[in-house]
Parts: structure tokens; C-alpha cells; sequence
């Protein structure tokens, strides 16, 4: 029915976001709410639970003002991955999230990649360890925090803990469970074996779903508070990118979706389980029912954000990026390592630099280096899948960073690949709402009615000369990484 109304969830790491979508595929209102992150350490990144909840439900209202709250059908949701919620027999929270950015737990990455042994741990999930992954969040715990190990009752993703909230169902679904590291991804069930290593009770996990799949209807005290449906049907959604991809149109075999948010990353779709023999790229269940390959930039527009408001002191990114000159001229690098990197050095200490800067550099070639360095960063993983005979022919762009044309310019020839930007660049959220709009039956599948719903804007096509310029930059850039790493070591 065109007339009814689906609601898409964006539980991102700074703000959640909420649209409106009709049957008809039509976007009718998008509203946010921001919260924040604390460092408590160095490394370290963490946020209230319920803040996400109740920020949601600050937001209903301004989402539905104009709308027929009577004809709202379905909910989805695409949240953050990897974070660790955990509520107590009580169904309380035990301590703030550690979020999936939280570098805290080199040592227990080290302990499950070597102690346990990366060949053990790749075979059982499909992956193995990084450090913002779930399972070593949870040998953290035991071990810094054993009273509160000891009161886990619960143990669930950031977007199943609004949908509990919300439904009181305890579910999650295989692209999110994904990163977790104690699915056995293949297979689409908890692993055992990790199980037993984190010595946690598959009672305590919620159950696992199609992302497609309807977990649950809304409590009734919530939908009257907001003259909802008490049917109103919570779909079990998705991880962030696999939300993200479905609503950039990257369902299917074959397909790519970069993500320009906080972090980045690259999402290259597949029709089977693949797994990349050093697993440098996570292999992960995909939103449609399939599997889908992906690396992550820890920090992409982050970024931006922090070269624009912490060191430049501007909220007006576009003023400073109008000073960015012709591209591929840039002597000035920038390693994009705010927060460690994940794809593929799987270092959570690594930490950012710029290079090559002479008394006349400018600061509009500081910000192109930052641009250009989270592009680098992004080649890195698609140099992994390349070599894999992986080799996608276009993507889908969006997140914050992708609004900016210049940056999808430089993405566009560092990659060398043809960006399409959609329509919507909600890619989360529509996601989220496409998965309800399945959940509920108005499409048989996530694929077509991703096909059906999503369109393309504007492609940005590489020029061969700007990616000969870049492809030289590349090899300088990539030879940095280890060339610090090399004095960190020594000076440790
Ligand atoms: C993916 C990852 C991030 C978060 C961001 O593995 O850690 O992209 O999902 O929200």
C-alpha cells in the first residue's frame, strides 16, 4: 500500500537518525538527535545506552507531526557495530557501552589471534580478532571487571538493545552478530568453541535472525504513548553497512558500498561465504541473505571533523575544503589513524601523522591531506580484495563525508572506480526502513525492493590522468605506515 509508513532507524555513533518512508519508497521526513561519546582514556570510547533510547523516543514525535501515526507499519533498524551492551537479572544496564571504536583491548586481541591462534578463531566465526570486535570486549571485562562479567544476565548489540527496548523482543541478526567474533558466520549459529573461551552461556545471547526477518510488535505502553499501532512490526535490521548497503541499492552479488561516516568502509557484496586467506577484510553476513567481504577505516569524516573543529576551530568544513587546490599536486600526507586502524593493519595503536609539509604549505593542502589520506586508507582494503580477484566495477557512495564533492572526487580517482551517489544518502536508515517494509511483506525480498526504491543521483568517473597522479601518491603513502610503525617499536 503506498499509503503506509515505515520508520528507519540510524543508530549512529554521534546522533540517531530517523526518516519516514511510505510504500511508495518516498522519503517524507528525516529528523536526528545528537549524544555524545566519552574517552575516559586514551583509546578508549564508550556511551550510555539508554541515551540512545530516549533519544529515539525524543525524536518520535517530530518524526511523525505531519504524518498519520495510525498507518505506520513497520520499524528497522541499522545500528553501530561490535558494541557490547549488557543488562543484569534485573534487565538494568551493568556499565556504559564499550563502543566498536574502543582500542582498550590489544591484549586480548593478541591472546584470542596468537595465544588461541588466528588459524582456531578464523575457522570457528570466519574471522579473525581486532580489537573493536565483541568478543574481546568481553575477555576485557572478565578480566578488569569480573563483578560486573560475573552479573551479565544479557549480552547484546547497540540496535537489539533499542529493539528489546522497544519490543521487549531479545533478537539480533546474522550481519550484525557478524562482528561479534562468536558467530560462526558460515554457518549462521553462535560458535561453541568462542562460546566456551569467553565463558559465556548461549542463554544469555539473544536469538538470530534473517536481518529481514519481523522479531517482534511494538509494547503497548509505547505505542499508545505515541498514538502508534500496538502492531507495528520491529524488524530485526542490521549492522550499519549491511543497513547502509541495502539502502545505497548494494544488495546482490557483485556489488560495492563505501561508507564515508565516522568510520569507513568498504562493502563488496558476494552470492556465498568468501573468505580473504589472511583475513585482512571482514567476511561477514550481508542484510539480503547472503554474505558480503568489508574493510574498515577506523576514522573517515572523523576526520574532518576533528582537522576542522578541534585543530582549525571551523564548523564550516565546506569554506575550508573551497581552499583545497588543483588535485594530485598535494606533497602533503596524512595518515588517517585517530583512533588505531582496523583494515588491514589491524593495529589499534597506530596513530595518525602528517608528512611532508615544507614552509609553504598551505591550509587548504593540510585539508586535501586529510581527504586524500582516508582515501589511501580506503585503497589499502580494496588493493586486499583486488588481490583476491575481486574487483568491483563501481560503487555506491554515502555517509556524511560522501556530501562533500571534492572528497568524492578524490575517492573517485584514488580508488579509480566510478562513485554513484543515490538519491538518499540515509544509507543506514533507509536501510532499516527497507528491511521493515520486507518484514511486513510489501516486498517478497531485500533485493528487489532495494532495486525498487533506491535510484542513482550523480556518478563521479575517475579521469585517467588525476588516477596516474594518485596511484604514484599511493605507493609513497603506503610505505609510511610501516616506516612509523617501525620507530613506535623502537622507541617501546
Ligand atoms: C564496522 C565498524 C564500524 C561501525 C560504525 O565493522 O566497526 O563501521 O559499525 O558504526
Amino acid at each position: 500500500m503506498q499509503d503506509d509508513l515505515y520508520i528507519g532507524i540510524d543508530l549512529g555513533t554521534s546522533s540517531v537518525k530517523l526518516l519516514l518512508l511510505n510504500g511508495a519508497g518516498q522519503i517524507l521526513k528525516k529528523v536526528s538527535r545528537e549524544y555524545p561519546i566519552s574517552f575516559p582514556k586514551e583509546g578508549w570510547a564508550e556511551q550510555d545506552p539508554d541515551e540512545w533510547v530516549d533519544k529515539t523516543l525524543d525524536a518520535l514525535p517530530e518524526l511523525l507531526q505531519e504524518a498519520d501515526p495510525a498507518k505506520v507499519k513497520g520499524i528497522g533498524c541499522g545500528g553501530q557495530m561490535h558494541g557490547l551492551v549488557i543488562l543484569d537479572e534485573d534487565d538494568r544496564v551493568i556499565r556504559p557501552v564499550i563502543l566498536w571504536n574502543d582500542g582498550r583491548t590489544a591484549e586480548e586481541t593478541d591472546y584470542l589471534n596468537k595465544t588461541i591462534g588466528r588459524d582456531k578463531v578464523s575457522g570457528w566465526t570466519g574471522n579473525i580478532a581486532f580489537a573493536g570486535f565483541t568478543a574481546p570486549k568481553l575477555l576485557w571485562l572478565k578480566k578488569h571487571e569480573p563483578e560486573n562479567f560475573m552479573r551479565i544476565r544479557k549480552a547484546m548489540l547497540p540496535k537489539d538493545y533499542l529493539v528489546y527496548r522497544l519490543s521487549g523482543a531479545f533478537a539480533t541478526d546474522y550481519s550484525d552478530a557478524s562482528g561479534t567474533l562468536y558467530l560462526d558466520v558460515k554457518n549462521k549459529c553462535w560458535s561453541k568453541e568462542m562460546l566456551q573461551i569467553l565463558d559465556l552461556k548461549e542463554e544469555y545471547l539473544p536469538s538470530l535472525h534473517e536481518s529481514y526477518e519481523a522479531v517482534g510488535t511494538l509494547k503497548p505502553e509505547i505505542a499508545a504513548r505515541f498514538s502508534l499501532s500496538p502492531d507495528v512490526v520491529l524488524a530485526a535490521g542490521a549492522g550499519d553497512n549491511a543497513a547502509a548497503a541495502v539502502g545505497t541499492g548494494v544488495t546482490g552479488p557483485g556489488a560495492c558500498n563505501i561508507s564515508v561516516g565516522t568510520s569507513g568502509t568498504i562493502f563488496i557484496t558476494g552470492s556465498h561465504f568468501v573468505m580473504d586467506p589472511n583475513n585482512a577484510l571482514h567476511a561477514f553476513a550481508h542484510a539480503d541473505g547472503s554474505y558480503h567481504l568489508m574493510g574498515v577505516t577506523m576514522s573517515a569524516a572523523s576526520c574532518n571533523k576533528w582537522w576542522n573543529e578541534e585543530i582549525l576551530n571551523t564548523f564550516d568544513f565546506t569554506a575550508e575544503q573551497e581552499k583545497i587546490g588543483e588535485l594530485g599536486e598535494n606533497r602533503v600526507y596524512f595518515l588517517p589513524y585517530l583512533m588505531g586502524e582496523r583494515s588491514p593493519h589491524n593495529d589499534a595503536d597506530a596513530r595518525a601523522a602528517f608528512v611532508g609539509m615544507s614552509m609553504a604549505t598551505t591550509r587548504g593542502e593540510m585539508t586535501q591531506a586529510v581527504l586524500e589520506g582516508v582515501a589511501f586508507a580506503f585503497r589499502d582494503s580494496l588493493e586486499i580484495a583486488k588481490a583476491e580477484g575481486i574487483v568491483p566495477a563501481a560503487s555506491r557512495i554515502c555517509g556524511g563525508g560522501a556530501k562533500s564533492a571534492v572528497w568524492r572526487r578524490i575517492l573517485a580517482n584514488v580508488l579509480d572506480l566510478p562513485l554513484e551517489a543515490v538519491e538518499n544518502e540515509e544509507g543506514p536508515g533507509l536501510g532499516g526502513a527497507i528491511l521493515s517494509m520486507v518484514a511486513c511483506g510489501a516486498y517478497d525480498n531485500v533485493d528487489t525492493a532495494a532495486k525498487a526504491i533506491v535510484r542513482v543521483r550523480e556518478t563521479e568517473t575517475p579521469d585517467p590522468e588525476l588516477v596516474a597522479k594518485y596511484n604514484a601518491r599511493y605507493q609513497y603513502f603506503k610505505k609510511l605506515y610501516p616506516a612509523l610503525k617501525a620507530i613506535r617499536e623502537n622507541r617501546e
